[in-house]
C-alpha cells in the first residue's frame, strides 16, 4: 500500500500550539507528516534552523509519524524527495487566504501532482503567530497554553533579560 505523505512548511520560529493542532490533524488523515522548517527565509530569525528542527523533535519523542527536516529553496522539490502528493498549510482567517492561495497556484503550476491542503485550527489558536508569541514573550507576559513548556523556556532565555520581569513574569 502506497503511503500518505503529507509536508508541512514553515518557519515555525517557535513551534506554538496553533502549528502543533494542525501537525496532530494531519496525523489522523496521513501516514506520514514531515514537518519541514524553512531556512532560507527574508525574515530573520530567533532560532536558527537547527534550533528550531530540535524543538520540535523534542515534541514528538517516539511518534515515527511525524518527522522533523530543514529545508532551503523550493518546496514541491523538497515534497518530492520526501515522497508526498500534499502539501498542508494551515488558515487561520480570511486575511492569511491571499498569500496562501498564490502559492498554492504557483506550487501547483511548478509541479501539478502536488495538492495543497488546507486546515483549520482551534479557534482558540486562531489568532496565534510565532511573531506574537515572541512580541508577549519579551514583554514578559504568560503564555500559558499557547506555546509547550519546552519553548517557552528557549524564549524566556533569548528574549527575557535575566533579572528582568520579575517572579510573576517567569510563571
Ligand atoms: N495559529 C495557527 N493556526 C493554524 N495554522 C497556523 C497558525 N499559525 C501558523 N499557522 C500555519 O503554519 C504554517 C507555518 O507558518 P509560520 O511558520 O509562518 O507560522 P506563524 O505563526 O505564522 O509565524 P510568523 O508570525 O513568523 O509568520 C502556515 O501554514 C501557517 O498558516
Ligand atoms: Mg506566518
Amino acid at each position: 500500500m502506497t503511503q500518505r505523505v503529507a509536508v508541512y512548511p514553515g518557519s515555525f520560529d517557535p513551534i506554538h500550539h496553533g502549528h502543533l493542532d494542525i501537525i496532530e490533524r494531519c496525523c489522523t488523515l496521513f501516514d506520514e507528516v514531515v514537518v519541514a522548517v524553512l531556512a532560507n527565509e527574508a525574515k530573520k530569525a530567533l532560532f536558527s534552523p537547527e534550533e528550531r528542527v530540535a524543538m520540535i523533535r523534542e515534541l514528538f519523542p517516539g511518534r515515527t509519524q511525524v518527522r522533523v527536516e530543514n529545508f532551503s529553496g523550493l518546496l514541491v522539490e523538497f515534497a518530492d524527495q520526501a515522497g508526498a502528493r500534499v502539501v498542508v498549510r494551515g488558515l487561520r482567517a480570511v486575511s492569511d487566504f491571499e498569500y496562501e492561495m498564490q502559492m498554492a497556484l504557483m506550487n501547483r503550476r511548478l509541479n501539478p501532482r502536488i495538492e495543497t491542503v488546507f486546515m483549520m485550527p482551534r479557534e482558540d489558536y486562531s489568532y496565534l503567530s510565532s511573531r506574537l508569541v515572541k512580541e508577549v514573550c519579551a514583554l514578559g507576559a504568560s503564555l500559558d497554553g499557547l506555546v509547550p513548556p519546552s519553548v517557552l523556556a528557549r524564549l524566556r532565555e533569548r528574549l527575557v533579560p535575566r533579572g528582568a520581569g520579575g517572579e510573576g513574569a517567569r510563571r
